[in-house]
C-alpha cells in the first residue's frame, strides 16, 4: 500500500518505520524535521511518576512492554543503539504535602500490582531538602535524540522518501481524506496517516496547542538514577545528562529564558546539590502537543488515521501509537485507544 504520513516527529518516525518494515510503500512530508517535541524531549518513559491513570495507564503499560523489541527491530536497521535503562525511575517528593496529594495514585498502582518500593533518598546520593522517595521499578529512559538520530537513519536505509512542505489543508468527506494539499503541491496515497505535533491545529480542527518546553544539558557529576521532582528532573543518559523541563503557555516561542533556566537549574540543585560543578552544555526549547484535558487525540477513518496531542508522552507512547496504525492498515484492527480517546469528546 502507499502510506503518506504528515509529520515527522517521533509519532511520524515510528509509524513510518513499523509501515516500511511491514513491505509499504511510505512517503514523509514535513514542514521541517528538526522542530517540534521530539529532539528536545527528556525522554522519560514514566507513566507513574506522572501520575497517569486509567486509559492513559493502559496505553502507557501497552508502549512500554513494546519498547525494548521496538528498539531491537530499530537498531536492526538503523544501526544505532540508542541508550535506554530500564532500570527505574525515582519519584522524588519534595515535601510531606507533596507526597499525601499522590497518595491515591499510590494506592491505585499497589491495587494493579505495579512494582515499587520506598527509598531511602540518601541511598542515591540525594542529598538535598526532600521529604522522601519511590522507586518505580517499571519506568525507564531512552536517549531521544538517539531515537531520533535511529528513526531518520531507518527510514533512509527503508529507502523512504522524505519530501519538506507544510501541509495546509486536509479534506475530509464522509470518513474519507479526498485531498492533501501543501504549499508546493498536492500528495496522493492509498492510506493517510497525520502525526502534526503541536501544528495539529492548523489542519484540523482539533483543540492541540504547544505548551514551550525548556531542557538544559549537562555533564558530570549526576544521579545514578532519573529523579523525577515537581521542581526539576534530572535524567542521566549516556555522557551528558539533562534538566527538564519548563512547561509554559507561550505559544511557539523558541527563546530559552533566563527565567526558564533559573528555575530549572535551582530546582536540580535542591534536589541534587552535588550537580554544582557539571559542566553546563546549552539549553533547548519545544513545544508539546497538548490538549484541553491532557489526553491524545486518534481518531481512524476510512484511508486515514490521525494521531496528535501526545503533549508529555510523545517518547513513551510511540511504539503504540506506530502498532495502532500497523494493525489498522495491516489487519483493518480498530485498537480501542481509537474510540478511548476519539476527537469527538471535544464536540468535532
Ligand atoms: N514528559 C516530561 C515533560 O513533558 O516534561
Amino acid at each position: 500500500m502507499e502510506v503518506l504520513i504528515v509529520g515527522s516527529g517521533v509519532i511520524g518516525l515510528s509509524v513510518a518505520f513499523e509501515l516500511a518494515q511491514a513491505g509499504h510503500k511510505v512517503k514523509i512530508v514535513t514542514r521541517n524535521y528538526e522542530e517540534g517535541a521530539s529532539w528536545v524531549a527528556g525522554g522519560m518513559l514514566a507513566p507513574f511518576s506522572e501520575g497517569l491513570v486509567g486509559d492513559e495507564l493502559k496505553l502507557s503499560l501497552e508502549s512500554l512492554s513494546l519498547y525494548p523489541e521496538f528498539l531491537e527491530k530499530l537498531a536492526d536497521v538503523s544501526k544505532i543503539h540508542p541508550f535506554f535503562d530500564d532500570g527505574g525511575i525515582l519519584r522524588v517528593f519534595i515535601s510531606e504535602e507533596e507526597r499525601e496529594e499522590f497518595s491515591d495514585r499510590i494506592e491505585t498502582y499497589k491495587e494493579m500490582g505495579i512494582p515499587f518500593s520506598e527509598a531511602d533518598p540518601k541511598d542515591y546520593g540525594i542529598s538535598g531538602d526532600v521529604h522522601s522517595a519511590v522507586l518505580f521499578e517499571r519506568e525507564g529512559n531512552v536517549d531521544s535524540e538517539k531515537l531520533m538520530d535511529a528513526l531518520l537513519f531507518a527510514c533512509e536505509n527503508l529507502r523512504m522518501e522524505i519530501a519538506m512542505d507544510d501541509v495546509t489543508k486536509v479534506k475530509i468527506e464522509e470518513g474519507q481524506v479526498k485531498e492533501v494539499r501543501g504549499f508546493k503541491g498536492t500528495y496522493g496515497a492509498d492510506f493517510y496517516v497525520f502525526c502534526p505535533g503541536a501544528w495539529t491545529g492548523a489542519i484540523f480542527e482539533a483543540p492541540v496547542y504547544p505548551i514551550k518546553g525548556q531542557i538544559l544539558k549537562l555533564k558530570g557529576v549526576e544521579p545514578e538514577k532519573v529523579l523525577y521532582s515537581s521542581v526539576a528532573y534530572i535524567i542521566p543518559k549516556e555522557g551528558y545528562f539533562l534538566i527538564g523541563a519548563t512547561s509554559e503557555d507561550a505559544g511557539f516561542d523558541t527563546r530559552p529564558t533566563a527565567e526558564g533556566v533559573n528555575n530549572l537549574l535551582s530546582g536540580a540543585l535542591r534536589v541534587f546539590p552535588s550537580l554544582k560543578d557539571a559542566e553546563f552544555l546549552g539549553v533547548k526549547v519545544g513545544f508539546r502537543p497538548a490538549t484541553p484535558d491532557g489526553k491524545p487525540i486518534f481518531e481512524a477513518g476510512e484511508n486515514y488515521a490521525l494521531l496528535a496531542g501526545h503533549y508529555r508522552n510523545g517518547i513513551l507512547w510511540a511504539p503504540v501509537s506506530a502498532k495502532m496504525v500497523l494493525d489498522l492498515v495491516e489487519k483493518g484492527q480498530r485498537s480501542e485507544f481509537f474510540e478511548v480517546f476519539g476527537r469527538k469528546r471535544f464536540g468535532n
